[in-house]
């Protein structure tokens, strides 16, 4: 099937060199205005100004006049948890009324919560409901995303979440990577013996993956109170003496040495990135890791934001995800999160939709399939509703701005 868009008002995301983009050049958007765009199958075929376009329209089986309209790559979100069971708004309201993360998780709610949710459930019905979470962030413009275990924290419940991350990637067109993330936090009977769980990690969990072909990274909770730098260390070189990659989750509530550790590692990214101090984004800087900002989880959590603007100025390379999961961030809305960068953390516009999409892609390593308006790339689109300019898309938080999402050349429905 071939798709002609005509007349549309701005082509975003047209980069020439397939870069991750850090320091200025994050502010570099390329655009180009009054475009046309087409579509073969799944793939960008060819693009530009419409004064070039020689190809006689009567050849297409459809023809989009995108008048006042702009097109941008898909978000790419590389950081979910959207494998989970159940949802867990009555903490919600407990910290409403004054009881911290931490209250939360010492009485059982929290991670352990959604384990003890997600292991009484069946892996159908499991796949059924994140499933139709993933149907809802495809409408919201998704079309590249990295799902996580750790709600598991049982061998069967780490699997299960695996095995349902699979058959989503057998299902959707939507590009999806997997990681495994067993060392989120320590089940009830492993409590005091954390020994017991890293070797029920290493020996009965990683082989089974390995095998399997479950995951392509791990990723372990590098805080006080959860793993400990070295327990990160340990926990990560198992995983990639089975092939997988690290990304970590680092710096959330403390300064607590993941970054450090992720980047020794040689970890894809580093993600949420709260408390952050000189030295540590020194080390960012003058390394290849991402730095992955989940600023919808500090709004949740109403915690400090990110510092995406010292980040950026300090030449870091940083994406933007939704950390979309029951506890600190129930939202998969990437629109939000760029609005969001955009007005408390100081973002340019341009500056967020590049962390959204070819920095996000990056952080996914599938920035030779997503991410950019390239010829080649996928058709990953996102067509809005006729606006101004490409500021107005953050400018008008919380509305919804989308006329239609195409994934891999298919409007979703
Ligand atoms: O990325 N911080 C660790 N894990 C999740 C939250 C998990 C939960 O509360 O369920 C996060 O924010
Ligand atoms: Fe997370």
């Amino acid at each position: 099937m071939t798709t002609l868009f005509t007349n549309v008002k701005g082509l975003v995301g047209v980069h020439q060199q397939n870069e991750l983009l850090r320091g200025k050049a994050l502010a570099h958007l390329p655009i180009i205005e009054h475009a046309y765009l087409l579509v073969e199958d799944d793939r960008i075929a060819a693009f530009g100004p419409m004064s070039e376009l020689q190809l006689q329209p009567e050849d297409f089986n459809h023809i989009i006049n995108a008048s006042g309209q702009f097109i941008l790559p898909a978000w790419c979100d590389s950081h979910t948890h959207l494998v989970f069971a159940g949802s867990r708004e009555g903490e919600f309201v407990d910290k409403i009324n004054g009881l911290s993360y931490a209250d939360i998780a010492a009485k059982g709610g929290g991670i352990l919560n959604s384990a003890k949710k997600l292991n009484a459930a069946s892996e159908e019905e499991l796949f059924r409901q994140s499933y139709q979470r993933l149907h809802d962030v495809m409408k919201l413009g998704t079309g590249a995303i990295e799902i996580k275990s750790g709600y598991g924290l049982s061998v069967e419940g780490e699997l299960k979440m695996l095995r349902v991350i699979k058959r989503l990637k057998e299902s959707s067109n939507v590009n999806i990577k997997a990681t495994f993330l067993g060392a989120h936090t320590y089940p009830q009977q492993f409590k005091q013996d954390h020994e017991g769980y890293i070797n029920q990690i290493i020996n009965e969990m990683l082989p089974v993956i390995a095998v399997e072909c479950l995951a392509d990274y791990i990723d372990v909770f590098c805080e006080e109170n959860f793993f400990s730098p070295e327990e990160t260390e340990r926990i990560c070189r198992a995983g990639i003496n089975h092939g997988l990659k690290a990304k970590i989750h680092a710096n959330q509530l403390t300064l607590s040495g993941g970054v450090q550790t992720g980047i020794k590692l040689g970890a894809v990214s580093v993600d949420h990135l709260e408390t952050m101090d000189d030295d540590t984004i020194n080390t960012l800087r003058n390394s290849t890791t991402i730095g992955t900002l989940l600023p919808t989880a500090a709004f949740f959590l109403r915690m400090p934001y990110q510092p995406a603007r010292r980040l950026i100025d300090r030449n870091c390379a940083i994406a933007l995800a939704t950390d979309y999961n029951p506890g600190s961030s129930p939202s998969g809305n990437m629109n939000f999160v760029v609005a969001l960068s955009c007005i408390q953390m100081k973002m340019l516009p341009e500056e967020a939709i590049n962390a959204a999409t070819i920095n996000g892609a990056f952080a996914m390593e599938l920035e030779d399939e997503v991410g950019s308006i390239s010829v080649g790339k996928k058709a990953n689109l996102i067509l809005t509703k006729p606006m101004p300019s490409i500021s107005y898309l953050p400018y008008s938080f919380a509305h919804n701005l989308i006329d239609r999402v195409m994934i891999a050349g298919e409007w979703v429905k």
